[in-house]
């Protein structure tokens, strides 16, 4: 039995995430965790929402709330679709939580002590009308670019040029409209990234198994971009974590909080003291996760997350930790993810295209779009969301292998011998051939969970689902029963005990299916097989079960035809 750390990348406070999110990061990362779980090891499984920046003041100036009051309804809202998508954190945390202040804090004063924090003068917008300043997203103007009349004052968003607020053309506030700005002196701190350069490419050329994706975008970063000189950890906002020096007041800094960026990653080590905090348990509860120095030596710790985070927990975070100079806990490996397109373009959260997670599970149960979106996670190069291609999925991979199998052994069961496992007969050569070439999938199936490969993993486990159809036709129990009603027997108890292997196997991708299965299979044993032979052997003669329901239900043309009207554009 090992220990894994595992976090998703924190979704953004602001809406509801888009399935394209979700395949991303939170949901490859609950397939990795429940598949450890279910192979006995000990997993801490970690998310949060993250709160702060200027796209959470601007969400909740939008609803009229009070930015608080908007991040605490927001997160109900986010972590009941995760609960519908089944996904298993052992704590979805906030980044605002007063854990995270007092780690951010104390991550900055050991950064300072470290003489790698410098004070700067820098030039800001400010707005007279609205007595503040506008960093970022604060400001709007048109692109020096491309023209583009709504560029904000991070990025455009028509030409992805980065930009910096004194960049725009006719700039004006985001907030009020207000064209009354000048540019004025403030004080900021930044990060010392250029002195830790060596360190973290060192730390990166020693990753020899991380996914090309990721060590291809931090090492661009590191050589061409500009990922690792200074850069302002701070920001002229009052939504954040206040600038302090550990628990001290940082002179020249009142009124300033940290740059969103600096204390996300660090809310993955403060989502699990909330956690300890909220079972009441000590610290050495989270200790044990975090600090090599306090038992975090045996941790595996994966990190899962989309593209463009990849510079964020590749070099930043990095810098915080290392600087830090103490025996924080670093990421074992990063997993990441291309981007998954809709129909042909982009999913857009601000124009509402494509389909958000609170539409889906209007739609059709989570475990349809787990499959999937799994079974198509974008790993190697983008990939596409067709309501065809969904369409197919469901009905050829769901419905016809893995439902119809169910619902054929259940089905002829009760109808020959009763609601109990049926007795008599013994294997043969068919049913040890089918014993070894499970065997062999098996082990190629855990391989890839292993290696967090997703697609092919998917892949594997519809192959097994298929050596059972493949079995029950070859096998044909309804026509063996007029001859040899003891073979049929035998036959159909093998399926029976195929339907909770399978329901064991499949629970990492779609766990609520695979509940109903071991709910009908009337058992609470979902030890994962060590022996296939053995674990065909678990329901004996005799043993009760039930029918289910029908387990997937095909997606008709009308139904495809009318939802993929329905999400093309501006979210209603
Ligand atoms: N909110 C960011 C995004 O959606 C991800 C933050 S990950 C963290 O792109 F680790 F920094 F929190
Ligand atoms: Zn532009």
């Amino acid at each position: 039995m090992a220990r894994h750390l595992i976090t998703s990348a924190l979704p953004y406070i602001n809406g509801i995430k888009h399935l394209g999110n979700l395949v991303g990061s939170q949901l490859p990362a609950d397939l990795y965790a429940r598949y450890l779980r279910a192979r006995g090891h000990e997993v801490m499984f970690i998310c949060a929402t993250d709160e702060h920046g200027t796209p959470a003041e601007l969400a909740a100036a939008k609803t009229g709330e009070a930015v608080a009051d908007y991040c605490k309804r927001m997160h109900a809202v986010q972590s009941e679709l995760a609960r519908g998508f089944g996904l298993s954190f052992d704590h979805y945390g906030r980044s605002s939580s007063p854990q995270n202040h007092a780690l951010t804090q104390h991550f900055a004063g050991k950064l300072a002590d470290n003489g790698l924090i410098r004070e700067v003068e820098e030039r800001q917008v400010y707005s007279i009308a609205d007595g503040r300043f506008l960093p970022d997203r604060y400001i709007e103007g048109t692109c020096p670019n491309c023209g583009y009349d709504k560029a904000r004052g991070d990025q455009c968003e028509n030409c992805t040029k980065q930009l910096d607020p004194t960049d725009l053309i006719d700039p004006r506030s985001a907030i009020s409209g207000s064209r009354d700005l000048e540019v004025r002196t403030t004080k900021h701190l930044y990060l010392r990234q250029s002195a830790l350069k060596d360190e973290i490419a060192a730390w990166i050329d020693s990753k020899s198994d991380w996914p090309i994706l990721t060590t291809s975008i931090a090492r661009k970063w590191l050589n061409d971009g500009d990922g690792l000189q200074d850069r302002g950890i701070t920001r002229d906002l009052d939504w954040g974590v206040p600038v302090k020096r550990g628990t001290e007041p940082w002179p020249g800094m009142e009124g300033k909080v940290f740059y969103v960026w600096f204390d996300a990653p660090i809310e993955y080590i403060a989502a699990t003291a909330e956690l300890a905090d909220k079972l009441g348990e000590p610290d050495a509860f989270w200790r044990r996760w975090w600090r090599l120095d306090e038992g975090a030596e045996d941790v595996t710790y994966t990190q899962f997350m989309g593209k463009d985070n990849v510079p964020f927990h590749t070099l930043s975070f990095p810098a915080t930790i290392i600087g830090s100079g103490e025996p924080w806990k670093m990421v074992d490996y990063i997993k990441s993810f291309n981007y998954l397109t809709y129909d042909g373009g982009q999913f857009s959260t601000s124009q509402g295209r494509g389909v958000f997670m609170d539409h889906a599970l209007e739609l059709l149960p989570a475990d349809y779009w787990r499959w999937w979106l799994l079974s198509h996670a974008p790993e190697s190069g983008d990939s596409e969301f067709t309501w065809e291609n969904f369409q197919t999925s469901v009905n050829k991979d769901l419905a016809d292998v893995l439902g119809n199998f169910v619902s054929r052994v259940t089905k002829f069961a009760r109808s020959k011998f009763g609601e109990t496992v049926p007795e008599g007969g013994d294997w043969g050569g068919r049913e040890r051939a089918l014993v070894a070439d499970l065997a062999e999938r098996l082990r190629a199936y855990e391989g890839f969970l292993d290696h967090r490969e997703v697609r092919k993993a998917a892949a594997e486990l519809r192959g097994i689902w298929v050596l059972g159809n493949e079995y029950l036709q070859a096998a044909a129990p309804w026509a063996t029963f007029k001859t040899d009603p003891h073979a049929a027997a035998m036959q159909t108890r093998l399926g029976l005990n195929l339907i909770r292997l399978y329901a064991i196997l499949s629970q990492p991708f779609v766990p609520f299916t695979s509940e109903a299965m071991l709910e009908a299979m009337q058992t609470g044993d979902r030890d994962w097989p060590a022996d296939i032979g053995a674990a065909l052997t678990i329901l004996p003669p005799g043993h009760a079960f039930t029918v289910p329901e029908v387990l997937f239900a095909k997606i008709t043309d009308e139904q495809r035809a009318e939802w993929e009207e329905r999400f093309k554009g501006v979210r209603s």
